[in-house]
């Protein structure tokens, strides 16, 4: 999940690489280079740590050319240090590469180029890249051959640029896999490269897609595809309608509080020209479904990783409840490797934002080998998982931006909702008043979040409290216990105070003797059809002296009784509790960390996208 640009072209590359790897940073920030071919040399600058120091590295040693690439990096294969850092460039100084993924058969490449006689100068796999080209160079292949048996030595996953002196009219970039994307940008008498889409968003919005096994030879002002047979290539070119703006902070002090605040937007937009409100039908033609399919399903597995797995978690009970087919969640990196039973008769639906992460790809294509129909609920256009998917349903929430993920946890709750419904209607196992009732009801989601985000000074003070806590469990219930875990996750991911979620019903089994009053517990105790079992739950926390926090429905006078804090959410059908109910954790994992005056956006040691295993 490293950040790539590339840039070739009339401009001064260097501006242009830097911004485009500010864009990506989230991705990955262990270490920053960038590489330029200036008066017919490879100029490299890198260094370990942020952005800003690469960046203070040019400022002390500008570079000037015309054709450049640049890499943050997610260290998955040595340290992150300055020598480790990419881009790397080879024994001859002809050859320079940046990549992301991981060289699975390093070792032995390592060992077969040290018999050539070359001399390693790092910890990485990456490095076995850029010797295994400059040797096919100099057995006399052209630069494009040269890359290409190089590719064809490696395992695994991976994305790849280049660029040679040999022919320095080119950058050449390749797809292996699902190492993360490869995103070609076109533009007038220049052209761009990048692992994601914000990187070169300010300077086009046509962009192609490299699928697996593609390699482009990328000159500044024309592009060849071509499959890894030499085949040429002519894919689709793709308008991005983002607008770059969304993808900045605007007066947010970080991308995540602003996308928090985003979630009435974002969740009208998942709504948008999906719901017919007048004749109470929902409309998803992109899942491409039959009333014929739909009968055929007999049970349904969603696969999905982290925040992505707490979604399909709620939406086994939405789709069980509303449209009476059985459902498994699968946490993709254990169904992968468990040779699932499933056949044609089995739906999987796979949820990622970034629709590039390595575990969800994989079981989405162990899903299509058994012959299942694959749904992908995905929130990055062009994504490796929308192009794997019988039938995919875009989140339409726009970028986003922070690691811990926000917007793109509550827009698949209400897709969940709506492929539900779709289901049950086509299936004719909801009556129409039913069907009616629960459209009508998604309705007044972006306004309920709405109420909750005005709360967001209350819940700022309540965090004020509890920045030092070092344990807590979250608790939840039926449709709101996944719910415990997003927000245990949430505080876990950017503030690192150790958060445990449980199914309340589990703690007199045990974890209850944690409880005392340096532990304190909260409860997702909404009106919602558990409501009575929590109660009796947060009256066990109390009877042990533990402190307890609540998220409870406005009105409800039993919990001022029970809780030492409420984060009150308004009354909400309880089908969409849990799109109500999560916010309040957001904020208060936000405000705790900030006031911690931790890196919110860009946590130690995550990733926005886990394009590895
Ligand atoms: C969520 O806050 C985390 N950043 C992480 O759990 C994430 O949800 C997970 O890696 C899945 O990512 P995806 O949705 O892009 O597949």
């Amino acid at each position: 999940m490293c950040g790539i640009v590339g840039y070739i072209g009339d401009r001064d590359a260097t501006p242009i690489i830097i911004n485009g790897l500010k864009k990506l940073e989230y991705r990955g920030y262990d270490s920053a280079g960038i590489a330029v071919l200036q008066n017919g040399k490879i100029e490299v600058r890198r260094d370990a740590g942020k952005l800003r120091k690469l960046t203070a590295i040019v400022d002390m040693q500008p570079l000037a050319g015309n054709l450049g690439i640049g890499h943050t990096r997610w260290a998955t294969h040595g340290m992150p240090t300055a020598n480790n850092a990419h881009p790397h460039i080879g024994s001859t100084g002809e050859v320079v590469v940046v990549h992301n993924g991981i060289v699975e058969n390093y070792l032995e490449l390592k060992e077969e180029l040290r018999s050539e006689g070359v001399e390693f100068k790092t910890d990485t796999d990456t490095e076995t890249i850029v010797h295994l080209i400059e040797l096919n160079l100099s057995s006399g292949l052209n630069f494009e051959n040269a890359t290409l048996a190089a590719l064809k030595r490696l395992k695994g996953a991976h994305g790849i640029v280049t660029f040679s002196t040999r022919e320095p009219d080119k950058i050449i970039a390749a797809r292996i896999g699902n190492a993360g994307g490869v995103v070609i940008g076109l533009g007038e008498n220049e052209n761009f490269i990048a692992s994601d889409i914000p990187a070169i968003l300010e300077h086009t919005r046509r962009v192609i897609f490299l699928e697996s096994e593609q390699i482009v030879l990328l000159g500044r002002d024309q592009i060849t595809i071509k499959d890894f047979d030499g085949a040429v290539l002519h894919p689709e070119i793709q308008i991005i309608s983002w607008d770059p703006v969304s993808a900045e902070k605007g007066e947010y002090r970080h991308f995540m509080y602003k996308e928090i605040h985003e979630q009435v937007r974002s969740l009208t937009d998942t709504l948008a020209g999906r719901v017919d409100f007048e004749n109470g039908f929902i409309q998803l033609p992109e899942l491409n479904l039959t009333a014929e399919n739909a009968k055929s399903f007999q049970r349904i597995i969603i696969t999905a990783c982290g925040t992505a797995a707490y979604a399909g978690m709620v939406g086994k009970l939405l789709i069980e409840q509303i449209a009476r087919i059985p459902v498994e969640v699968d946490i993709a990196s254990e169904f992968r490797y468990r040779d699932p039973i499933i056949d044609e008769t089995t739906l999987v639906i796979a949820i990622s934002q970034s629709g590039e992460t390595a575990d969800t790809l994989a079981a989405m294509e162990l899903a299509k080998r058994k012959r299942a129909t694959l749904w992908s609920i995905v929130n990055v256009l062009g994504s490796q998982a929308t192009r794997l998917s019988d039938g995919f349903i875009s989140m339409q929430t726009g970028p986003e931006i922070g690691v811990a993920s926000t917007k793109a946890f509550t827009a698949p709750l209400v897709d969940l909702y709506m492929i539900a419904l779709l289901l049950a209607d086509m299936r004719g196992t909801i009556s129409k008043e039913k069907r009616k009732q629960l459209v009508s009801d998604l309705r007044l989601v972006p306004a309920l979040v709405g109420q909750v985000l005005e709360l967001d000074k209350d819940i700022m003070n309540i965090a004020k409290e509890f920045k030092y806590m070092r344990n807590t469990f979250y608790l939840g219930r039926g449709i709101n216990m996944p719910i415990a875990y997003e927000g245990a996750l949430k505080l876990k991911e950017i503030s690192y105070i150790h958060a445990e979620a449980y199914p309340a019903g589990e703690m007199k089994h045990g974890p209850i003797a944690l409880v005392d009053r340096d532990f304190p517990v909260l409860a997702i105790v909404p009106k919602d059809p558990w409501y009575e079992k929590m109660i009796s739950q947060i009256e066990q926390v109390n009877a042990r002296g533990g402190s307890v926090l609540a998220v409870a429905t406005k009105g409800d006078e039993r919990i001022k009784e029970l809780a030492d804090h409420i984060f009150w959410i308004p009354e909400t059908p309880w089908l969409l509790s849990p799109v109500i109910a999560v916010i309040p954790l957001q904020l208060f994992a936000y405000h705790i960390a900030s006031l911690r005056g931790l890196d919110v956006d860009q946590p130690r040691n995550l990733a926005k996208s886990v394009t590895v295993e």
